[in-house]
């Protein structure tokens, strides 16, 4: 089903993936999921907190204590409201978390210990409302779990609404949703750090077991399929992924607070999304862990600027789009390992365009060596695989692929004049074939996880970045030299200096 999905879905030049193929404005769902009748807590805001310097965020940094204003923090500097923006009469809110389209399919849920006043002796069930920074109390309950945990640990859910992806991209739409959970993962790993956090992802725990923590079973309680996605436990200490949340599923009521909103009068109907969402619903299968790099960044603005100031830009500034061989490395160091991925599986097949000390041209990061000679042997073999100066990135072919670049994104002008950009380069089969169906899904979080990153650290030096999941699949993989499926693009990224359209006015997210 995996493999039948991907090839369904993939992209070429004159037939693109089935949609609809316009918007249908009638249909176009609630960004925002509210559960009418659940008891709503206001969050304060955090946007006068003081937060790290964002080069020193791989420090280690004292770790708040876990109280209503960190926790709040965490969800405004991850999946919070950003800002709205406004043209023409029209306003849109844009959050921290990129979202393909800015559809925002991802949800975000807490299961805390007994801490909110209201609630003594009791563990707790939240869902987070971005639109109000609001968290709606869904259940409450005794468990003996957290005894397990080290002392300031708590429990983060994410899950995606597939629906509100589909509208737009109908049978793709499985894939941006996938993309759109890393980037909350990742936005969820840098926004821990400000508070000395470390965001531990569970790789042993169901889906069934996390549909069950957030309520999800509950079909009655919902219009449109909310399906889950990931937990993990944020704590000071690191914890093991593999935890056993037994005592904690056990202990949840069979019955929560609150009716999900409706988002849409009615939905298209694509045999596919559920099918392909069925498919990938086993349980998880832990994984090796890999090493973290150590990153060296120059100084930097205060960590929550960069987050909250993090847009994609739709238009790049050719001219002056060149960065340094600096730039370059430090953003590479950034993602070199994705910070909580339990084994590395993307690579990145890099478009250099204006990068100093850099000839134009195709270049390769290879982020698991274990994969180093596989690639060379299926791609083209007339690439070079010379070195560079960049540890583990070689230089395959020099040319100028502006144009190449452009045509397989869709025909996209960001991915050909920015400074670079790239096409996430996944080992497709063999993990598939090792660690079952689930890893499909794993795998887009681990390039989402990477396009979040690349957006921060662009951010952080001044410059933009899109992630583009617009692209031709195997367009792309025929300029790589494939001819299987055993490695495949799940994901390409540009970066350079964006344009800022002034006729967008910026407001503020929350009226304080
Ligand atoms: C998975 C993913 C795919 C995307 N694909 C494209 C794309 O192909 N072209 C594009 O211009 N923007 C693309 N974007 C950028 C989104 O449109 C953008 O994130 C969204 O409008 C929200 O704006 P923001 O990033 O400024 O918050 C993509 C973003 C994500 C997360």
């Amino acid at each position: 089903m995996v493999y039948e999905y991907h090839k369904t879905t993939k992209h070429a030049q004159h037939k693109y993936a089935r949609s609809l193929g316009y918007m249908d404005w009638n249909t176009q769902p609630d960004p925002f999921r509210v559960y009418n009748g659940a008891k709503t807590i206001k969050l304060p805001l955090a946007i006068q907190n003081s937060t790290p310097p964002y080069h020193l965020l791989d420090a280690e940094l004292p770790s708040a204590p876990v109280v209503k204003e960190s926790i709040s923090q965490l969800l405004q500097f991850s999946m919070g409201l950003a800002a709205y923006k406004e043209s023409d009469g029209g306003s849109w809110a844009v959050r921290c978390n990129a979202s393909s389209g800015n559809l925002h399919p991802t949800e975000t849920y807490l299961v805390l210990p007994p801490l909110m006043q209201e609630q003594v002796g009791k563990s707790s069930i939240y869902h987070y409302r971005p639109k109000d920074h609001a968290l709606e109390e869904l259940a409450s309950f005794e468990t003996s779990f957290w005894k397990k945990l080290p002392e300031g640990s708590f429990i983060v859910g994410l899950s995606s609404i597939s629906w509100r992806e589909v509208w737009k991209y109908g049978e793709r739409a499985f894939r941006y949703t996938q993309l759109d959970a890393g980037h909350a993962w990742q936005a969820f790993i840098v926004s821990a750090k400000m508070l000395g956090w470390k965001v531990n992802r569970l790789d042993s725990v169901s889906d069934a077991d996390i549909s069950t923590l957030l309520g999800l079973t509950q079909k009655t309680r919902f219009f449109e399929d909310e399906n889950p996605d990931m937990l993990f436990v944020i704590s000071p200490k690191d914890v093991n992924p593999k935890l056993s949340l037994d005592a904690l599923v056990d202990s949840v009521p069979l019955k929560f607070e609150g009716i999900a909103n409706k988002l849409s009068p009615s939905m298209q109907k694509w045999d596919i999304i559920p099918a392909i969402e069925e498919a990938t619903s086993d349980a998880q299968i832990p994984q090796p862990t890999t090493l973290r790099s150590e990153i060296t960044r120059t100084p930097s603005r205060e960590s929550k600027d960069v987050v909250l100031n993090r847009r994609s830009v739709h238009v790049m500034q050719k001219d002056i789009s060149t960065i340094t061989k600096e730039q370059f490395h430090n953003m590479l160091s950034s993602i070199l390992d994705s910070q909580d991925a339990k084994e590395n599986s993307a690579h990145l097949a890099i478009f250099i365009h204006q990068v100093e000390g850099y000839q134009s041209g195709l270049y390769i990061l290879v982020r698991n060596f274990r994969d180093r000679d596989d690639l060379e042997k299926e791609m083209d073999a007339k690439f070079r695989w010379s070195h560079t100066e960049f540890e583990h990135l070689y230089l395959l072919q020099t040319r100028d692929l502006c144009a190449t670049s452009k045509a397989i994104s869709c025909s996209q002008d960001i991915a050909s004049d920015g400074a670079f950009s790239l096409g996430m380069l996944c080992n497709f089969t063999d993990q598939l074939q090792m660690y079952g169906a689930h890893r499909y899904k794993e795998l887009y979080w681990e390039c989402g996880a990477i396009g979040q990153q690349l957006y921060l650290e662009a951010t952080s030096m001044g410059l933009s970045g899109t992630g583009i999941g617009c692209f031709l699949d195997d367009d792309m993989h025929g300029l790589l030299g494939l001819t299987n499926n055993r490695y495949q693009i799940l994901y390409h990224f540009t970066v350079g200096r964006g344009y800022v359209d002034s006729r967008i006015a910026t407001r503020p997210a929350y009226e304080s």
